[in-house]
């Protein structure tokens, strides 16, 4: 049973254990199914997200309800180069993870449409904050309990005790109304819209008060 920061709420937050990386992939991949790691099943996303949180950039807490249940995440970093390489052996054991489901035609298609517009997606890409938001989701069953707002907050505490003085990175699908929403809300700036692969991405760039 996970203790910690936020005891006096109904839900308590805390960096997640070894032991919740293939629960936070399930939600993570059921909350946002049309990226590319949903797509490659559990296995790939518990080791793609624990490789991002475990940099020493990057800060990742996990919500829970009092019985110990997974009821969101959040995974951000100072560094999203950084953060986002990949060594030899972790492209291997993500190969393997995602074995036949690299071969879908949902895959094949998300890096046919990347193929075609990589230089224009690099040039728009160029100008991005080192520093980002990279998930935040919450359980369908917790949805509206403030825990989204919640986790940013944590996050940006990890960013300001690191002296973070630029606006960070958030990048959601256009069609993500709720996450549009809520990014608006908070303060972040609108950018652009851009074409990343098949989808259409909103930029935004949310800085600290
Ligand atoms: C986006 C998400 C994380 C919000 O989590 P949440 O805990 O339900 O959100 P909160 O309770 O903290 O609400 C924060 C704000 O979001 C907006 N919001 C939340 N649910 C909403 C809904 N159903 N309709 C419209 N706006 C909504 C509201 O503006 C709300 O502000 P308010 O508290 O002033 O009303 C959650 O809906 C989610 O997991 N969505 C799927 C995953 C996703 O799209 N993640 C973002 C891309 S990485």
């Amino acid at each position: 049973m996970p203790n910690g920061k936020g005891t006096q709420s109904a839900f308590i937050y805390l960096p997640p254990g070894d032991n919740h990386w293939i629960d936070i992939a399930v939600l993570i991949a059921s909350s946002i199914p049309n990226a590319l790691i949903s797509r490659l099943g559990k296995h790939f996303g518990a080791l793609y997200y624990k490789n991002i949180a475990r940099r020493e950039y990057s800060c990742c807490y996990a919500a829970f309800d009092k019985t110990g249940r997974l009821a969101g995440v959040i995974l951000g970093t100072l560094d999203r180069n950084e953060a986002k390489s990949l060594d030899f052996s972790l492209k291997i054991r993500l190969l393997l993870a995602a074995n036949v489901r690299l071969f879908s035609p949902a895959v094949f298609r998300w890096f046919a449409c990347g193929w075609r517009n990589r230089s224009a997606t690099k040039r728009l890409m160029r100008d991005f904050p080192k520093a980002e938001l990279i998930v935040v989701v919450v359980h369908e069953d917790f949805k509206g309990n403030r825990i989204g707002r919640t986790l940013i907050t944590e996050l940006e505490s990890f960013f300001r005790n690191n002296k973070l003085d630029f606006p960070y990175l958030i990048l959601t699908e256009k069609s993500n109304r709720v996450a549009n929403v809520l990014y608006e809300k908070i303060g972040a700036q609108f950018i652009k819209t851009y074409p990343y692969h098949d989808k259409l991405m909103n930029e935004w760039h949310k800085p600290l008060f």
